[in-house]
């Protein structure tokens, strides 16, 4: 059985960092084969993980419309449709100990749920293979309406401290449960904390929306460094606090 894994929450709150880190701790922990799927049309996944910049779901459909409005004929005289699944069967990312799927932005109108639809049939083809598939998505609540799997083990909230950061995820709670999505548990992250401790405010908000605290990530300057350095986030040392952290979380969410 796969098992899904989705990262949701208000925008720049970490959920891309801590995605990463995850995937890493589970490949680590040999959890793999392991399906990423990068949702964000902004992907950057790819570099928190270290791996080559991916070819994108909608750089695809991007040269497929171009060749076609530009009269030009498609290789081997495939038709469009063809020529679109025979990109999207190369399109997997080989990274070490996972694959990468990776949505991409696409112009011209529609683009977006048209290339979100691409990404969902071909998650839903080959999600079966691997024993993990684990999702970054973009900032906001849209996408949970646009769900990519049939159902969601551990839906991972992420927030900072601010107090409309936990709003936000606690909106988009409401949302999976009001949309009657299909999901194990769902549990908040509160990421970037000053010294890892959360004030009485953000204890408070988090309380009072009822939200199920999966744990707590300092806020790391080595994240800050290695940012700002462009150095991939995977190589930061075991011992770094955000990874310790994390670590711990990880271990509490009894995964399989
Ligand atoms: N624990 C941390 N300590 C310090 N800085 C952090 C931490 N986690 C993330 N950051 C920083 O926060 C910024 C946003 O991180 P990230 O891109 O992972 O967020 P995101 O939620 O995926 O953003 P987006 O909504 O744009 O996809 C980055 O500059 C990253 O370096
Ligand atoms: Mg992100």
């Amino acid at each position: 059985m796969t098992y899904n894994i989705a990262v949701a929450g208000k925008g720049g709150v970490g959920k891309t960092s801590l995605t990463g880190l995850l995937i890493d701790t589970l490949v680590k922990q040999k959890k793999d084969p392991i399906l990423v799927v990068d949702a964000d049309a902004n992907c950057n996944l790819y570099e928190v993980l270290g791996s080559e910049e991916p070819e994108t779901i909608g750089h695809i459909r991007e040269v497929a419309n171009m060749t076609e409005k530009n009269g030009d004929s498609f290789p081997g005289g495939m038709t469009k449709a063809q020529f679109l699944q025979w990109q999207l069967s190369m399109i997997l990312e080989e990274g070490d100990g996972y694959d990468m799927l990776v949505m991409g932005r696409s112009e011209g109108e529609g683009c977006y749920c048209f290339v979100n639809g691409i990404l969902k049939q071909q998650v839903q083809k080959i999600s079966d293979h691997y024993k993990y598939v684990i999702t970054d998505n973009e900032a906001g609540m849209e996408h949970i309406s646009r769900k990519l799997t049939k159902h969601v083990d551990t839906l991972i909230l992420v927030s900072d401290c601010a107090k409309r950061s936990i709003q936000a995820v606690a909106r988009i709670r409401d949302l999976a449960k009001e949309m009657n999505l299909s999901v194990g548990k769902i549990g908040l992250i509160v990421n970037k904390a000053p010294n890892g401790e959360l004030s009485n405010g953000v204890k408070e908000e988090i309380e009072k929306y009822g939200l199920d605290l999966f744990g707590v990530v300092p806020s790391d300057e080595l994240i800050y460094e290695y940012d700002s350095e462009g150095i991939p986030l995977v190589k930061l040392p075991a011992d770094s606090k955000s990874r310790v952290a994390l670590e711990k979380i990880i271990e509490t969410l009894d995964l399989p």
